[in-house]
């Protein structure tokens, strides 16, 4: 099977094929998901939490990034990998031309970064420049201090409304994949219908058009808190590789995440 491109995620869409992504840091797990068939591999910034040991993302830094990048493009033949840009590495365009190069140059095939509307310009010139880009929406946990706590994201109306905005202007700008976070699941079937590439959910209900977790929650092996919209696949499983496959069979369909993963 040949490397997963953007535009066979878009064909996933459009055929109605669920889009499984979850996090991975490192060489072993990385080949574990990639002989899975997952879609989407993300060295996610949650590194800083799930690895690090910190009670948020934004001590993370390129540098890091990079490194576990390059562990886990090692192992994956076949998942496309995104590298996140971490807390303050694309406040100027400039600035996050010269980083997402460095993750790009570490293995990723696309960089993810936090925020609406504000980031056009710098989607615009990542894309002119080669480079693929995600989007991420809702609860954006670089912004933890902003919100005040990791709260669900979209429950007022003018919230909402301005999530779909920023939504549309992310992929007018041209980013091929967009991840929201914990809002409610008619949000997130409202920006799932509204725009044209894939929307990846991750406490966001069972109608985005794919599921992405944190492995560590995945696995039940989160040190400190793990959040209600996650499952442990392991207890059900008691092996790794088949939690990892359950996971996938899950999202597929649809049964995960169900009511009890989902906000309202
Ligand atoms: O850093 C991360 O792992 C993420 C996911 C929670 C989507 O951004």
């Amino acid at each position: 099977m040949a490397k997963i491109s953007v535009s066979r995620l878009a064909k996933m869409k459009q055929e109605q094929e669920k889009i499984t992504c979850i996090t991975a840091y490192d060489a072993s797990f990385a080949a574990i998901f990639d002989q899975a068939d997952i879609q989407v591999l993300l060295v996610g910034d949650s590194l800083g939490m799930v690895l690090q040991g910190h009670d948020s993302t934004l001590p993370v830094t390129v540098e890091h990034i990079a490194y576990h990048t390059a562990a886990v493009a090692s192992t994956t033949e076949k998942s496309l990998i995104i590298a996140d840009l971490p807390f303050m590495s694309y406040s100027t365009p400039e600035q996050t031309y010269n980083n997402a190069a460095t993750l790009m140059r570490s293995g990723a095939n696309m960089v993810k970064l936090e925020g609406g509307t504000w980031l056009s310009e710098s989607v615009k010139g990542l894309i002119e420049r080669g480079i693929p880009v995600c989007g991420h929406l809702g609860l954006t946990p670089q912004s933890v201090n902003v919100f005040g706590g990791y709260k669900v994201q979209g429950r007022a109306d003018e919230q909402a409304d301005k999530l779909i905005e920023d939504a549309l202007a992310l992929e007018k700008a041209g980013i091929q994949l967009l991840v929201i976070e914990c809002v409610p699941v008619a949000l997130a079937e409202r920006v799932t219908k509204a725009l044209n590439i894939p929307v990846i959910g991750i406490g966001a209900g069972a109608e985005t058009d794919g599921q992405i977790l944190v492995m560590h929650d995945a696995f039940g092996i989160s040190a400190g808190f793990c959040p209600k919209f996650s499952k442990n696949f392991l207890v059900e499983t008691g092996d790794i590789r088949r939690a990892v496959e359950l996971y996938k069979e899950q999202v597929e369909n649809k049964i995960f995440p169900g009511s009890e993963h989902s906000f309202y």
